[in-house]
C-alpha cells in the first residue's frame, strides 16, 4: 500500500481517559504516515477504543466487531484494531470471539500500536501488560481540538469502589511530575490552547506517589500562573480526598472554573459502606458546603448509581433527600450493571430490573427539576462562553459553554469555534440555556485580564461522568 492511501478511523466509547488515549493513538498513527478519514468505511486501519465500565459497553462492541466482519470480507487489507479497557479485560477472548481483529491492544501498551501493527502484516498481533510502560501523555498527539485539550495528570486508581472496574483495567495510580505536566500545559498554550481538562481517576490523590503527600492544589496554583490560559477543569474529585487546600486553591484560582463533578453514587450510609465509598452522606454533604461557601455561585455535578445489590427502597428514598439537599446542577445517572473482577458482582441481593428502571425515572424526574431551578438562577445574568460549534437543532445559533459548564444556545454571529463570547442569558431549560450576545464586559476575571482573544477552528469537549 502507498503511503498516500493509509488512513485510519478511531471510533471512541467510554469516558474522557479513553478521548485522551484516543489522541494518542491517532497521534501515533499520523507519525506512522496514515490521514484521519472521514468515516470508517474509508478507511484503511480501523480502531476502536473500547470500555468495559457497564455491560451495554461491552455488548456494543461485539455488535461492532460483527458488523466490521462484513466490511472485512469484502476489503481483506483493512486492519482492524481493538484497543483499551475492554481489549484489558477480556484479553484473548476478543480474538476467539472475532478472530477477523488484526490487533489487540490493552491499556499500559498504548505505545506499542505502530510495532503491533507491523507484526500484524504475517497474522494477528496481540499484546496486553499488566503494568504501564510509557505514560500515555509522552506519546505524539493528535488533538481533536485546537482549543481545548485533555491532559492527564495520573492514571490508575488505588482505591476499591466495590462497583467498579477501573482499578482491574487501568492498575495501580501512577502520578505524573508536575513539572511535566505544567511543561505540557505551557506547550499547548503556545499552540493556541485556551482550556484543559485534567484527567486522573481520583484528581485529589495526584501526588501522593511521588511525594508521600497529595500535590493537586499546588499543581492547580502553578497552572493559575500560566499566562495565555483561560480555563482549566478537572475530572473527578473522590469526595474522600476532597479537602480543604483544593476547595481555596479552586476559590482562589482565577484560572479555575467555577463547576465540580463530585460523585457521590449513592445518599444511604449502608449503601456508601456496602460501595466501600470511604465517606459518609453527611460526611459528602459537610463538603458540598465547604465548595459552596467558598465558591458562591458554584455549579455542582455528580454520579449516581441506582439499584446496588442490596438497595431497598427506603435506601433509595435517601438517595433522593441527598439529590434535593445537594441541588445538584446536573447528575450522571447509572443503572448498576454488575462486572466482572468486582466484590459487588458476588453480592446478595441483585434486584429485578424493574425495580431498578422504576426507581431510576424517578431520580431523573427530581433531578430534571432541579437542573431547571439551578438554570433559571442564570437568567438575566451576563456569562462568558467559548463557541463549541453550530447549534445542533438550528444552524442559525450557535452553542456555547459557560464557566459553570453550562450549555448555552444564541444567535449566530458567525464566530468561529474556539471565539469567547459574552451573552445575556434569556431563558433556561433542564439541559441548556438560551441567550443573545451582548457588548461589554465579562464575567471571568480572567477574560477581564487579557488583552486579545483568540479565534481558531475547533471540534467541542463532550461532558461525561467521572467517578
Ligand atoms: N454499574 C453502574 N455504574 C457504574 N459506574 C461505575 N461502575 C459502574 C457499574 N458497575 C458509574 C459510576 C462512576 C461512573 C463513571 O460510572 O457512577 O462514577
Ligand atoms: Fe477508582 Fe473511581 Fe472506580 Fe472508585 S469509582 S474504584 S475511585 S475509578
Amino acid at each position: 500500500m502507498r503511503e498516500t492511501e493509509k488512513t485510519y478511523f478511531i471510533t471512541t466509547y467510554g469516558c474522557q481517559m479513553n478521548e485522551h488515549d484516543s489522541e494518542r493513538l491517532a497521534g501515533m498513527l499520523e507519525a506512522e504516515g496514515y490521514a484521519k478519514a472521514d468515516a470508517p468505511g474509508d478507511a484503511s486501519l480501523v480502531l476502536f477504543n473500547t470500555c468495559c465500565i457497564r455491560e451495554n459497553a461491552d455488548n456494543k462492541l461485539y455488535g461492532n466487531l460483527g458488523h466490521m466482519k462484513a466490511i472485512k470480507d469484502v476489503r481483506p487489507d483493512m486492519k482492524l484494531v481493538v484497543g483499551g479497557c475492554l481489549a484489558q479485560k477480556d484479553k484473548a477472548a476478543i480474538q476467539k470471539r472475532a478472530p477477523w481483529v488484526d490487533v489487540v491492544l490493552g491499556t499500559h501498551n498504548l505505545a506499542s500500536l505502530p510495532r503491533l501493527l507491523e507484526e500484524s502484516n504475517s497474522g494477528p498481533a496481540f499484546e496486553i501488560l499488566e503494568q504501564t510502560e510509557v505514560f500515555p501523555s509522552a506519546l505524539p498527539s493528535r488533538r481533536n481540538s485546537p482549543w481545548h485539550a485533555w491532559v492527564s495528570i495520573s492514571i490508575g486508581c488505588n482505591n476499591s469502589c466495590t462497583f467498579c472496574i477501573v482499578p482491574a483495567v487501568r492498575g495501580n495510580e501512577v502520578s505524573r511530575r508536575l513539572g511535566d505536566i505544567v511543561g505540557e500545559v505551557e506547550e499547548l498554550v503556545d499552540d493556541g490552547v485556551v482550556e484543559v481538562t485534567l484527567l486522573g481517576q481520583n484528581v485529589n490523590s495526584y501526588g501522593r506517589d511521588l511525594d508521600g503527600t497529595p500535590m493537586f492544589s499546588r499543581l492547580l496554583r502553578s497552572l493559575d500562573d500560566i499566562e495565555g490560559l483561560e480555563r482549566v477543569r478537572f475530572t473527578s474529585p473522590h469526595p474522600k480526598d476532597f479537602r480543604a487546600d483544593t476547595i481555596a486553591a479552586m476559590a482562589e484560582c482565577d484560572v479555575v472554573c467555577e463547576h465540580i463533578h463530585l460523585p457521590v453514587q449513592a445518599g444511604s450510609d449502608r449503601v456508601l459502606k456496602r460501595m466501600k465509598r470511604a465517606y459518609t452522606r453527611r460526611k459528602y454533604l459537610e463538603k458540598v458546603a465547604l465548595v459552596r461557601d467558598a465558591i458562591p455561585d458554584v455549579s455542582i455535578s455528580t454520579d449516581i448509581i441506582v439499584g446496588f445489590p442490596g438497595e431497598t427502597e427506603s435506601e433509595f428514598a435517601e438517595t433522593l433527600t441527598l439529590v434535593s439537599e445537594a441541588r445538584y446542577d446536573s447528575a450522571y445517572t447509572f443503572q448498576y450493571s454488575p462486572r466482572p473482577m468486582t466484590e459487588a458482582a458476588d453480592m446478595d441481593g441483585h434486584l429485578p430490573k424493574e425495580v431498578v428502571q422504576e426507581r431510576f425515572e424517578r431520580l431523573i424526574r427530581l433531578q430534571d427539576a432541579i437542573s431547571l431551578e439551578r438554570n433559571l438562577r442564570h437568567v438575566a445574568t451576563t456569562q462568558e462562553v467559548i463557541v463549541e460549534g453550530a447549534s445542533k437543532k438550528d444552524a442559525t445559533r450557535l452553542t456555547g459553554r459557560t464557566r459553570h459548564n453550562k450549555l448555552v444556545h444564541f444567535p449566530s454571529d458567525g464566530a468561529r469555534d474556539g471565539s469567547f463570547r459574552t451573552v445575556r442569558i434569556t431563558g433556561a431549560h433542564a439541559h441548556y440555556l438560551e441567550g443573545e450576545l451582548v457588548e461589554g464586559r465579562r464575567e471571568s476575571p480572567r477574560v477581564r485580564r487579557r488583552v486579545s482573544l483568540p479565534l481558531v477552528g475547533a471540534a467541542a469537549p463532550q461532558g461525561r461522568a467521572g467517578c
